[in-house]
């Protein structure tokens, strides 16, 4: 549909302007020679995806990790001190003992596997309550969540502090062909004359459900952004690698071209649910995308969040302040006596006639050498899936 569109003009980024904090030419230079004499600070996976998605602007309005005054109202109310809609903690963790070496005002380079990324001055070290973070953020204490252990595992301390980046991480690096940063998906978007364009986050290989959302939610706007994210999942989750062969096999056969575009999301998964269901919605803005599709148990792990905690969570903001428009979808399945896919609202049969797998069934089925039916995965996913299955046994 692409009438009454041309009107539309492009989405703001969220705060009102897209951050761009990656150093250039003679700067950059100069950076990295100083990078040598500082203190250095090492990033675990998930701070040197922040980092990067901080420089490129896929954070806007964050210009560095945040402060304590962010931090506390981040926790409390999912806002920024400034009263701006942010739901997830972006923080530095440090030990105690990296703490004591580090002074307020004074530069350090943040570094990945010993190469310098960034510079950051250190605005502030605070410590903080992990356990009211996950409270709040997560909706669980318990250890055994992903996102919740990570945070458990960080530093007891948290430096604070504008950061200005000198090279790009080489785990964000990857798919060359895919980095499609927030300017430059801008760009795409409008090269296209797209003004409705809808984001599909996803950590997993595109099933018949998240192919039919998707397809879904074309219908009603102009363009489709897969935007996979290839930071850091938990142990289990298919690789980064798999997936995006899967995502372009299924693309070049069933996808219109003109109306789909493919980039990877460099972000870290941290299995947050409702409130990472917000962020991922925020930070999709800032790629340009104007809808966002939350289907069931969103960003979720096992059965911490009920299936559609993520969808109500919009319902605590007001549209104006997200902007992005959320496409709320219910579990859908393979029916066969529909003879198609379907929902709950669009289906009257009963779940025997539902063809549905949890990932670990599909997992199972794929170590033991058998292909997800037809009606779950197309032929040409179950192979890749498959042959991974086979290479990894
Ligand atoms: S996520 O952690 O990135 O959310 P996943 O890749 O499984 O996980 O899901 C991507 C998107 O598809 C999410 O919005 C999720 O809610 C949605 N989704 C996944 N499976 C289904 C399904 N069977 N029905 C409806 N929505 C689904």
């Amino acid at each position: 549909m692409t009438s009454g569109t041309a009107s539309i003009p492009s989405i703001k980024p969220h705060g009102g302007r897209l951050i761009n904090r990656e150093l250039q030419d003679r700067e950059r230079d100069e950076a990295r020679a100083k990078a040598r004499t500082l203190k250095q600070v090492p990033l675990d996976p998930t701070a040197v995806s922040d980092l990067e998605l901080i420089a490129i602007g896929g954070f806007s309005p964050l210009t560095g990790f945040m402060g304590s005054s962010d931090y506390q109202r981040v926790v409390d109310d999912a806002r920024l001190a400034n009263g701006l809609v942010w739901s997830l903690p972006i923080t530095l963790g440090v030990t105690r003992e990296q703490a004591a070496e580090i002074t307020e005002g004074r530069e350090v380079a943040l570094t990945d596997g010993g190469a310098p990324l960034a510079l950051m001055r250190v605005d502030e070290v605070y410590g903080y309550d992990k356990r009211r973070e996950a409270e709040n953020v997560y909706r669980t204490t318990d250890e055994a969540h992903p996102g919740v252990a990570r945070l458990y595992q960080q530093g007891e301390m948290l430096l604070a502090g504008e950061i200005r980046l000198i090279e790009h991480p080489a785990s964000t690096r990857v798919f060359p062909e895919h980095q499609l940063p927030p300017a430059r998906s801008r760009a795409a978007f409008a090269e296209r004359g797209w003004r409705r364009i809808v984001a599909f986050q996803t950590r997993n290989p595109i099933h018949r459900a998240h192919e039919y959302i998707q397809k879904c939610a074309l219908e009603v706007v102009d363009g489709l952004f897969v935007h996979p994210l290839v930071g850091e999942t938990k142990g289990g989750d298919i690789s980064a690698e798999v997936r995006m062969n899967s995502y372009l096999k299924l693309m070049s056969l069933y996808y219109p071209a003109g109306r789909t575009l493919l980039g990877v999301f460099p972000a870290a998964m941290r299995y947050a649910g409702p409130r990472e269901a917000i962020f991922h919605a925020i930070v999709r803005k800032n790629y340009g995308c104007t809808h966002f599709i939350v289907g069931r148990d969103h960003a979720g792990v096992g059965d911490y969040y009920g299936t559609y905690d993520a969808q109500r969570i919009f319902d605590d903001f007001a549209p104006e302040d997200l902007e992005i428009t959320p496409l709320f979808f219910e579990h859908t399945f393979y029916c066969t006596l529909c003879g198609g896919m379907a929902s709950a609202k669009t289906c009257p049969h009963g779940a025997e006639h539902h063809v549905t797998l949890s990932g670990t069934q599909v997992r199972e089925m794929l170590s033991k050498g058998e292909i997800p039916p037809v009606e779950f995965t197309r032929p040409e996913v179950a192979k890749l899936l498959a042959d991974e299955m086979k290479g990894v046994a």
